[in-house]
């Protein structure tokens, strides 16, 4: 067999693998739980982090609606975004997310980030 048709061959299963690497990140199922486990406990109404900032973090509704200065998300743009500034910790260290805490992990935060890049879709 020539290697041009080894190439022909190969090449559909490399695009395979590829493009199941920038797969559509789910609001419900991967990043809704994420704030669930780790800012439901101060931004939900009647919290600290929500009666402060305005922001609740129960349903998609209310993550777009963002804090009473505004949107925190920029659909399709999570180096525009302020929650993923926070998140990432490259904010001022006062205002970082979560408060006196851990930040979420590398892992999450790349997931969120993606589904804003993705344009933040209620999916
Ligand atoms: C321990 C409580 C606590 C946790 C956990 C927490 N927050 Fe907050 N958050 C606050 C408080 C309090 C404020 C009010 C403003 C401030 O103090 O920075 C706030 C403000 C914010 C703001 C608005 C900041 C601004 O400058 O307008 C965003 C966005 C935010 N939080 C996102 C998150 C996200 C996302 C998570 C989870 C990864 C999270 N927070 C976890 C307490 C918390």
């Amino acid at each position: 067999m020539s290697r041009h048709i080894i190439t022909l061959i190969v090449l559909p299963f490399i695009m395979m693998l590829t493009s199941s690497c920038s797969k559509e990140v789910s609001f419900a199922k991967d990043v809704q739980p994420i704030l669930q486990n780790n800012c439901a406990e101060c931004h939900v109404k009647g919290k600290k982090g929500q009666q402060e900032s305005g922001l609740s973090l129960e349903s998609y509704a209310e993550l777009m609606k963002g804090t009473k200065f505004g949107p925190v998300i920029v659909k399709g743009s999570s180096v525009s975004s302020t929650l993923s500034r926070l998140i990432g910790h490259k904010a001022d260290k006062s205002i970082n997310m979560p408060h006196d805490k851990q930040r979420i992990s590398i892992d999450e935060i790349e997931l969120i980030n993606t589904w804003i890049d993705q344009g933040a879709k209620n999916n």
